[in-house]
């Protein structure tokens, strides 16, 4: 792998470790690095954390877009287990992969560059103690629909491609519908709909938008235009708003 000299340059800029004033910290190395690289642009750029600091949140020199982050610890660094973010021009968290693991917060543990899904512009990384694991689920959409009376069901899609499923468990009849987009899916936007027993859309309102296709977006429930069996729901990421 060949880098350009600016590339190196900017490694080689923010490549000291510093603890401040005051704080004890054992002899031994604490250093604590992040690496964001672009290969397609031969760009990246290198953030230096400081153990007595953290939780920390730095902006790297430059935002990218970036497509890894590479994570490395320093043998005493307290706890090894530190995971950091990354977070876009939007203020979202990025999703990397490395491996079988799906995560928002990204550890060390000798196992290499974290791969974000796409080329992604790093605004900053924050890294802290306190972070952990996300579950699995939330690479899963959940999609609740609840009856008028106690009945209720959730149905799980991995919000990456089309799928169509019959609820889990009962037809229904339902009144409600609603999604839970898990932090990990790809499109944090996707929409499901759902048929009725004739294989005919179901109509659904939510504050001032009425629709047939339903998203997420923190703003809970649709309601049904009136209650209905339900046969199909179906959740795909090219669905988009068409308020009726
Ligand atoms: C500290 O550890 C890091 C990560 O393993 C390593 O890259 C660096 O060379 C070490 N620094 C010293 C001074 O040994």
């Amino acid at each position: 792998m060949q880098y350009s000299s600016l590339f190196l340059a900017a490694l080689s800029a923010t490549g000291t470790l510093a603890a401040p004033m005051g704080t004890a910290i054992a002899a031994g190395n604490h250093s604590i690095q992040v690496l964001l690289q672009n290969q397609a642009t031969e760009s990246g750029a290198g953030i230096s954390f400081t153990e007595g600091a953290l939780p920390q949140q730095l902006s790297p020199s430059q935002f990218g877009p970036f497509e890894t982050l590479l994570l490395t610890l320093g043998a005493d660094v307290n706890p090894q287990t530190l995971r950091c973010k990354a977070i876009d021009d939007l203020g979202n968290p990025i999703v990397g992969l490395r491996g079988e693991n799906v995560d928002i917060t990204f550890g060390d543990g000798g196992n290499g560059a974290w791969t974000f899904r796409k080329p992604t512009i790093v605004s900053s990384v924050i890294c802290d103690p306190t972070f952990v694991k996300t579950d699995k689920s939330e690479n899963n959409v959940r999609v609740q629909l609840s009856g008028p009376g106690e009945l209720a069901t959730q149905t799980e899609f991995t919000g990456a491609a089309s799928e169509t499923k019959p609820p889990v468990g009962s037809n229904g009849p339902y009144d409600t519908i609603e999604l839970d987009v898990g932090i990990l899916v790809e499109d944090q936007g996707i929409r499901c709909k759902v048929l009725d027993n004739n294989g005919k859309e179901i109509i659904a309102v939510r504050g001032a938008n009425t629709d047939t296709t339903f998203s997420d977006a923190g703003k809970g429930a649709w309601a049904f235009q009136k209650a209905s069996e339900v046969s199909q729901i179906i959740c795909d990421p090219a669905f988009v708003a068409a308020p009726l």
